[in-house]
């Protein structure tokens, strides 16, 4: 058997990984249309940090997993095509802003229908609007040879950071087919692909649509989570409760659970702010305004925390932020991860830039070139980027953590408030240092959701 990838980002890259890692004898190629990445992926330097991605991918280079930009010849040779391309939000048009962008899916497809000349199963690993299938199924079905396609969805629920731990040790794995026969063959066809490491009860068969709406529904129910504790965090920074104390109360509910209430200074990344306003566009669609305005306040709350951490920041150090240096920890939108995707970082500083502060930012894996982009059209000359954090914090009147990584916990606080102008602060946005620690250093600490000294 032969499985390829069309997309070698995130998702096709480190998913097509696992599998050729649990599957031996089945060979398997990642496609992709950027030369650039299948180079780098066929490098020492892969385009994707996930912690234990290169190790797997030492391993099984060059034995049963490839990586080419030869898509034409992988459509032909594969019997399981996974579509992984990206399905970012639409930025023009109707439903500009909400509705998913098909363009790169519909590309895909095409070419599948122009090149394939036996049958295949295709499987929508992108995230895509509930019935897309019905689309994939109509532009295959111009195929000149005649060839069967069986549509599947099998959405990942992988999440970046942790997504080798996610992929060889997944909650569910969900795979949606069509009830015919040759439907629910090729369900089973995929099911035991999986069934080499995923126990048989934790992967879920049901029909197309539900599988689709699904991962929508995950997403908006986690960004719900998030976006639930953050409203809190808010009442308790005016009540002097303690966000981190309610989450610990609330979740040890086993209804409610423990997991995504760690209030933020906002969710990020590529998924939940596209699938939410996604789901959202679909409820549109469908004349379901009420709907549509509940997953509207997930978004808005994200938005609303955001801007309120960096005007927080504003009003405590005495209202102007011109010259003031500030140090940024973290510019990716979680620890362990080079994304900066949707990172809450791009908000916050673009919001302290407009106030013309002058930013020195620290992440120890985000290249200078991405920060960079991602805070363009800023002038250069506001924005410093540092090869350690204690660079960032030299002169600096506050520090802002923007992201988790485990290295900013054990820093020599002592050493840097030395090095600071004074009064010096911090503003965790991450909740991640012991602010009556720094307190006694002598810094003007400040969490989320946290009680004021
Ligand atoms: P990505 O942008 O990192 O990768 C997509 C890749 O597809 C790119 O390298 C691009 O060059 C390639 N591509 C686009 N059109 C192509 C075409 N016609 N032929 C060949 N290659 C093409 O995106 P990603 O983060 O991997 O996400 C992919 C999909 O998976 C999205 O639908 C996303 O919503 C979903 N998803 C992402 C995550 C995540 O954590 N990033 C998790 C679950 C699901
Ligand atoms: C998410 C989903 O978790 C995953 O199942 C899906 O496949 C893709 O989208 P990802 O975006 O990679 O994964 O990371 P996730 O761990 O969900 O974090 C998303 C954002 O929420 C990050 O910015 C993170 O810092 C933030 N977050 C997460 C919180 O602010 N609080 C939490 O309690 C959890």
């Amino acid at each position: 058997m032969k499985i390829c990838s069309i997309g070698a980002g995130y998702v096709g890259g480190p998913t097509m990984v696992v599998i050729a890692e649990q599957c031996p004898e089945i060979e398997v190629e990642v496609t992709d249309v950027n030369e650039e990445r299948i180079a780098a992926w066929n490098s020492e330097k892969l385009p994707v940090f996930e912690p234990g991605l290169d190790e797997i991918v030492k391993k099984v280079r060059g034995k049963n997993l490839t990586f080419s930009t030869d898509i034409d010849e992988a459509i032909r040779t594969s019997d399981i095509i996974f579509l992984a391309v990206n399905t970012p939000t639409k930025t023009y048009g109707d439903g500009a802003g909400k509705a998913s962008d098909l363009t790169y899916i519909e590309s895909a497809v095409r070419r599948i229908a122009e090149v394939a000349t036996g049958d295949k199963i295709i499987v929508e690993k992108s995230t895509l609007p509930v019935r897309t299938a019905e689309k994939i199924r109509r532009i295959l079905a111009t195929n000149r040879h005649g060839c069967n396609f069986e549509i599947l969805s099998n959405p990942e629920f992988m999440a970046e950071g942790t997504a080798v731990e996610d992929l060889r040790h997944p909650d569910r794995i969900l795979i949606g087919g069509d009830e015919t026969e040759s439907g629910q063959k090729a369900v089973q066809t995929l099911v035991d692909v999986y069934a080499h490491w995923v126990p048989r009860e934790k992967i879920l068969t049901q029909n197309v649509w539900s599988s689709e709406l699904s991962k929508l529904a995950s997403n908006a129910f986690l960004a719900q989570k998030i976006s639930s504790i953050n409203a809190l965090s808010v009442l308790c920074e005016h009540s002097g409760a303690d966000v981190d104390e309610i989450a610990r109360s609330v979740g040890a509910d086993s209804r409610i659970g423990p997991k995504f209430l760690k209030s933020s200074v906002g969710f990020g990344g590529s998924c939940f702010k596209k699938d939410v306003l996604n789901l959202i566009y679909l409820c549109e669609y469908a004349g379901l305004t009420e709907v549509a305005r509940y997953w509207q306040q997930v978004i808005d709350m994200n938005e609303y925390q955001k801007h309120r951490f960096a005007r927080f920041i504003r009003e405590k150090l005495f209202g102007s932020l011109r010259n003031k240096k500030i140090a940024i920890f973290g510019f990716a939108f979680k620890k362990d991860t080079n994304d900066t995707r949707e990172t809450p970082a791009i908000t916050v500083c673009q919001d302290l830039l407009e106030e013309q502060a002058k930013l020195a930012i620290y992440d120890p894996k985000v290249p200078e070139e991405t920060v960079r982009r991602d805070l363009r059209p800023y002038p250069a000359d506001l924005i410093t980027i540092t090869q350690t954090p204690y660079e960032a914090a030299e002169e600096a009147h506050a520090i802002v953590i923007l992201t988790e990584w485990d290295e900013f916990i054990a820093l020599d606080y002592e050493k840097i408030f030395k090095n600071m102008q004074q009064p010096a602060f911090v503003f965790d946005g991450r909740n991640l240092l012991d602010l009556n620690r720094l307190r006694t250093i002598g810094f003007e600490a400040y969490g989320i959701g946290k009680p004021r000294a």
